[in-house]
Order: C-alpha cells, then sequence, then structure tokens
C-alpha cells in the first residue's frame, strides 16, 4: 500500500536519481560546460566559499557574467546561490568593475589587467569571507567568471586565491568557412550553425551557446562566412542577418567579422572594376563599411582570401597585395575595424609552393597600413599532420602577423579520427625563429590567432566527442601561446570526463601520443599532402594526373628509386634559406634537421642510416607500424574506461577509435604498397606485408562531400 508519510523520502530520492541521470542523453551537446554536482565532501568544502552573489558592474557582458555564475554554481554545488546588494555573509563572490567601493576597500588594483584581463582574490570585506573577481571591463569579468568557474570543474583549492589574467593576443578568432547554402567546407560536424533562411526572424537558442563556450574559452571574435566568399553576404538583406547573430554574440564578447570577395564592387555594386586604386571602387567600400556599421556599431573587420587558389584580389589590376588591403583597410578604419589578409597564396609555377608566401610577403612588410594583420597559416604548406613553421613568423617585423591553424581536421581523419591539435600547435608556437633575437619564437611574433573553426549543426557541436578538445585547446592557446598543450588537455579532460585521477590520466595520456599517431600512419618522417586530391581524406601517394603539379602527392613525396622526400636545401628548391641562418642551417643538414622534418628538407636515400640505426627504408615501415599500434591501443585503454564514462559518449567513441583503426592500417597499408613499387626493396623480415596489392588501393574511388 501506498504511504503518503513516505512522499517526502520518496520525491527526494526521484530528485537524487534525476539528478544522476540527466534526462537528455549524454551526446555532448553540454560540452566542457557541464556543470554537474561536485561530489561530497569536496562540494561542503567550496560551498563554504560560495554561498551568495554580490555583482556590483552592469551592462550586456556583466549580465552575461552573472547569470554563468548563477548557473554554475548552482549546478556545482548543487545548490541556488542568491544574488544580494551587499555581502552580509561569508562566502560571497563578488564581481566588480575597477573603481567599484569593493576594489577601493580592498586596495585591489586592476593596473596591468588592460582591457581583457581579470583577477580573482581571496579578501575580507566588512568582517567577512569573499572571493572577488575584477577586471577594467566587463569582457574582463566574463573571463573571470570562467576563470572561477573552471577552478571547481577541475577541482582546484578555492583558497587564499590571488590570480591575475589577461590575454597576450588581442585577437582570438574561429574563422568558419560556412557556406551560405549550408554546407561548410572542410566541415565535418553537419551542416553550418547560421540557419541563413531563418535569420534574422528567428534566432536560434544555439548561436547564444555557441558565443557563450567562446566566452569560456577566450575567443573574442567570428568570421561568419567562408573565405572562399560569396559577395552576397554584404547585400542589405544579408547584412540585417549578420545584425542578428551580431546582436546575439554581443554579451558573450565575441565580435562579428565576415570574409568579404574582393570582386564584390563589380558583382553586387554594379561597376565595371574591382581595381583598388580606382575612386569609385574606394568609394564603394567605404559606404560598404558605413552601412555595415550602422547595423553592427562594434563589426571586426574583413577577412580576405585573395589571388589565392582563384579567387579574386588586386593582383587582378596589377596591384600588390598590400595596395589591395589598404583600400579595405581605409574603409574601414574610421569606424575602428581591421582588415586580416591571408598569406595563403600560390600560383601555378615551377617555384616549391613552400615557397610562395614568403617570397611574396615579405618584400610587403612595413607597406600595409596600420589596421591591416597578415593571416599565416602555421606551415609553409597547408595544415598538414605536421609542417615546419611557416617562415613568415618573425620575418614581418613591421606588419602585425595573425597565426592561422586549422581547428576542424581537413587533413588529419575528419572527425573520427582522434587527434588531439593542442600539441601540434604547442609545437608549432614554440619553435625557435631566431628572428629577431636568437631565443625568440613563434609565439613572439603573433597579434592574433585564428582557427579555422570545427563547429556544426551536430549535437556535439564538433562532429566527435574528442574534437571538442580542439576547439577548447584553440581558445586556451590563442590566450596564452606560451600554455602547456597538457595542462590544456588535462583540464578539458577534468571538465568534459570527469575528475576521477584514473580516468584524467588516461584521457590525458591518449590524447598527448594522439597527433603523432596520425603523423605516424599517414606521413612519417616529414612527408606531406599524401592525401586523396579532393577529399583528403584517404591515401593517394601514387596521384601525379592532375592539372597543376603542386596538387600531386608526388609532387611532395618525389619517391624513386634512389630515395624519398623534397630536397629544399641549396641542391634542390633552397626553401631552407627563407629561415634565420641558425634555422637554416640546423634545417639543410641532414645530421642535425632530425625525424620531424627528414623528408621535407631532404630526398634521402633508402638505405640512409638513420639515428635508430636501421635503414631509411626499416625506420619508414616501423613509423607506419607504431602509428598503427598507437591507435590499437588507445582504443584498448578507452575500453578500460568503460566504468568511468558514460555509455553514449563511450560508445561514440569506442566506435570511432574502431574506425581509426581500420583506417590507420589502410594508410600503412597502401603507402607501403606504393613505397614498395617504387623502391623494389623487400619488406624487412616480420613486418607484415600490405594486406592488398597496389591496384586495388589505387581503385577505390570516393564521392565528394558537398562542402568540399
Ligand atoms: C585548403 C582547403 C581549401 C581552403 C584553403 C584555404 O586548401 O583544402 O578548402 O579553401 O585551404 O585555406 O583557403
Amino acid at each position: 500500500m501506498f504511504d503518503s508519510a513516505q512522499l517526502p523520502k520518496i520525491v527526494a530520492m526521484a530528485l537524487i536519481l534525476l539528478a544522476a541521470s540527466p534526462a537528455a542523453a549524454e551526446d555532448g551537446h553540454r560540452l566542457w560546460l557541464r556543470y554537474d554536482p561536485v561530489e561530497t565532501p569536496l562540494r561542503q568544502r567550496y560551498a563554504a566559499h560560495v554561498s551568495e552573489l554580490v555583482i556590483d558592474a552592469h551592462g550586456p557582458m556583466a549580465n552575461a557574467a552573472a547569470s554563468e555564475l548563477k548557473r554554475g554554481l548552482s549546478g556545482l554545488l548543487a545548490q541556488s546561490i542568491p544574488a544580494r546588494a551587499q555581502v552580509d555573509r561569508d562566502g560571497a563572490v563578488i564581481v566588480a568593475l575597477a573603481g567599484s567601493p569593493e576594489l577601493r576597500l580592498l586596495h585591489l588594483r586592476t593596473s596591468g589587467l588592460g582591457t581583457e584581463g581579470y583577477a580573482i582574490r581571496s579578501a575580507t570585506l566588512d568582517g567577512h569571507t569573499a572571493t572577488v573577481i575584477a577586471a577594467n571591463s566587463e569582457r574582463g569579468l566574463l573571463y573571470g567568471t570562467f576563470a572561477l568557474l573552471r577552478r571547481i570543474q577541475t577541482h582546484q583549492s578555492l583558497v587564499q586565491l590571488n590570480l591575475r589574467d589577461a590575454p597576450a593576443l588581442s585577437l582570438r578568432m574561429l574563422d568558419h568557412w560556412d557556406n551560405l547554402n549550408g554546407f561548410v567546407e572542410r566541415g565535418y560536424a553537419g551542416k553550418s550553425l547560421w540557419d541563413w533562411g531563418a535569420l534574422p526572424q528567428h534566432v536560434d537558442r544555439r548561436y547564444s551557446d555557441y558565443a557563450r563556450a567562446n566566452a569560456s574559452i577566450g575567443v573574442n571574435g567570428a568570421v561568419l562566412n567562408n573565405v572562399n566568399a560569396s559577395a552576397q553576404i554584404l547585400t542589405p538583406a544579408y547584412l540585417r542577418k549578420v545584425k542578428a547573430l551580431a546582436d546575439t554574440f554581443r554579451p558573450w564578447g565575441v565580435r562579428v567579422y565576415l570574409s568579404a570577395r574582393f570582386s564584390a564592387p563589380i558583382e553586387i555594386g554594379g561597376l565595371k572594376t574591382a581595381d583598388p586604386l580606382n575612386l569609385a571602387v574606394r568609394r564603394w567600400w567605404r559606404a560598404k563599411a558605413d552601412d555595415i556599421y550602422r547595423l553592427i556599431p562594434d563589426f571586426g573587420g574583413f577577412l580576405i582570401k585573395a589571388n589565392s587558389e582563384g579567387q579574386p584580389g588586386p593582383q587582378d589590376y596589377h596591384r600588390s597585395h598590400a595596395e589591395g588591403a589598404n583600400m579595405l583597410a581605409d574603409a574601414l578604419r574610421p569606424h575602428g575595424g581591421v582588415v586580416l589578409w591571408r598569406a595563403f597564396v600560390y600560383a601555378s609555377s615551377d617555384k616549391d609552393r613552400a615557397k610562395e608566401a614568403y617570397d611574396e610577403f615579405k618584400p610587403l612588410d612595413g607597406e600595409f597600413a596600420r589596421n591591416v594583420i597578415v593571416q599565416v597559416k602555421n606551415g609553409p604548406v597547408d595544415f598538414q599532420p605536421r609542417e615546419p613553421f611557416s617562415p613568415l613568423f618573425g620575418a614581418m617585423p613591421h606588419t602585425p602577423l595573425a597565426m592561422e591553424v586549422e581547428i576542424t581536421k581537413e587533413y588529419l581523419g575528419f572527425n573520427t579520427h582522434l587527434a588531439y591539435l593542442g600539441t601540434m600547435w604547442e609545437e608549432v608556437l614554440k619553435s625557435r625563429t631566431a628572428r629577431p633575437n636568437p631565443a625568440s619564437i613563434v609565439a613572439d611574433s603573433l597579434s592574433a590567432m585564428a582557427g579555422v573553426a570545427n563547429t556544426g549543426t551536430d549535437r556535439n557541436w564538433s562532429g566527435s566527442q574528442f574534437d571538442q578538445a580542439n576547439w577548447y585547446a584553440f581558445g586556451r592557446l590563442a590566450w596564452n601561446p606560451r600554455a602547456s598543450s597538457r595542462a590544456i588537455a588535462e583540464e578539458w579532460a577534468r571538465m568534459t570526463w570527469g575528475n576521477d585521477p584514473r580516468l584524467v590520466a588516461t584521457v590525458v595520456r591518449m590524447m598527448m601520443s594522439s597527433r603523432q599517431a596520425v603523423v605516424d600512419y599517414m606521413t612519417p618522417l616529414g612527408l606531406a599532402h599524401q592525401m586523396g586530391t579532393g577529399h583528403h581524406y584517404g591515401p593517394a601517394p601514387w596521384v601525379d594526373d592532375q592539372q597543376r603539379a603542386e596538387w600531386n602527392p608526388v609532387y611532395y613525396n618525389r619517391a624513386d628509386s634512389n630515395g624519398i622526400g623534397f630536397d629544399r636545401t641549396a641542391t634542390g628548391s633552397n626553401a631552407v634559406a627563407q629561415y634565420a641562418p641558425p634555422i637554416a642551417m640546423r634545417f639543410a643538414n641532414l645530421r642535425t634537421v632530425g625525424d620531424d622534418y627528414l623528408l621535407w628538407f631532404h630526398h634521402v636515400p633508402w638505405d640512409f642510416p638513420m639515428p635508430s640505426g636501421k635503414p631509411l627504408w626499416h625506420e619508414l615501415i616501423a613509423r607506419y607500424d607504431r602509428g598503427v599500434a598507437t591507435v590499437d591501443a588507445m582504443a584498448q585503454t578507452w575500453a578500460s574506461l568503460q566504468a568511468y564514462v558514460d555509455p553514449e559518449r563511450f560508445q561514440d567513441t569506442a566506435d570511432y577509435l574502431r574506425i581509426q583503426g581500420q583506417e590507420a592500417r589502410w594508410w600503412r597499408d597502401a603507402s607501403i604498397a606504393y613505397w614498395q613499387s617504387v623502391s623494389h626493396l623487400p619488406l624487412p623480415a616480420g613486418v607484415r606485408p600490405p594486406e592488398h596489392a597496389l591496384a586495388y588501393y589505387k581503385s577505390l574511388s570516393f564521392p565528394e562531400a558537398p562542402g568540399q
């Protein structure tokens, strides 16, 4: 019989069960902002520091900070946290702008925090203990808020806090390669987040969730559309849609930028030319900028891909990149906007593709207007699993530079392969350029970082659970390019999967070895661009029939009966000479170049003795095997975590690791089969032969995805 006296107990039980098993499936939609209750007794310790909220700042971003604190703290502590006008008990969390009475009383100085930094300090106010988040701007408060929540999410102490942090780079942007038809170029997470058809009337809730996630990692700008741009985005109808997005992102500190098509004055302006020195063209862009700023007063600016892969640009009128960029910069300058001008250029020529960006842009150093930033891909070619850093970093001292990385894994197995890119970006950011000083590193040369976004309409946002880590790591590294990718992985793992020490250590171990595994099974020892042309997914080192030389994998591997690799020393293309002398010397010498860039810079005989003692041919095969073995080990390791992870996300990841295992073998087998067909060498004893003959791998064909 039902006993009504038991009712409160039953309700309490039901509530506990509900809290333990979220109603929605664990599909990863909450990203790293899960805010599930911390377990006791730790929760009680935190509760002593979090009893009420006192917000002494007003405005859209301060309000966003306040709502996030309420949401985060009440979730993590499993109790509602009241907002008060004044501190009236121990454990207040105070959010205050510079100049506020609380900060004056505490002598808490915000100088040195700039416009985006924050301080978090434990304090005593009116006889009560408190934690203060202080900043010079609402945006700083927002970042401080997420920093405090992150401490609790990652189980760090709230005792005697005295933290100060500010971003090293002022622009930290996501570049969306989203087309207006809803497809995302090189996008593997569903369709574009922006529903252009329904905007501006319907503003999807996801837009503010997206901006909030960016705010949590310090991303402060978003280029909404593809660099292969349609001029239509600049028409009044689309600008109204863009305004709706800008209005939604603003409280989260994310400014909107657009990719502009250089020939827009012709396509939508009715002009006969887009010559940057033509007065009517200049007037058109000025009027366009004025229109945009009337709608979006904090519009960030334009991103431009010009005279690159068939896009229009100033060279169509025999003008330089600087002349093109400066024309747009003039239009934006009165409003405080910037031009991000991409250095990703290569023409159909006999020149080594890896040399082209430097040769074209280095001579223009000093010629760009002050509000132009030249945006350089991390490596000299194109987002390969491993490339040396672009020689432009450090080589343009009079020009602000942005480093562009690709968060979406175009060349690293799309969304199914687990590859944590934090390690790759750390490797580039910390590479020594020796310019201007012997100890200078790439990070020293940067004013901005841009990441080609991996977001889409998939419930998990990024195409896989682990690909969320790359979005996360991008933001954290753009905030602090000297940060450790391991520390970032750990932070993300704790927030995303849980704080159990075994779980954290295991997930971090998997992540830290994952990108090297992809390098090993796709393009070991400095090889690059061996992916099938067009889709960039599977192996195709044999392809030599593309119309432009540099679209063919054989152009990059140069494998023949003597050896393999691209001679970029003085006996070859001499691309090494673009680096500062100490770096060039290291790369140019077979003995000092190191395994990572060996075949990037050298054509090496198959029998070349490697540091391991093996001849190159054997070492190459060993690397493919090592890559496959690492993926197998990741799958096994993941299986050991079943008890620690919810069934849905566990299964998603297990399935993808299985696919990755099969495809790592495919890469290994197809590549070895091809190399063997040119080296004519027997496989070393004990090595497993490729599963199929080369002809089989060559015969595979794949449909182009619509976004490519
Ligand atoms: C790569 C990619 C293209 C993209 C280009 C770019 O080549 O495959 O899809 O347009 O980079 O960065 O502009």
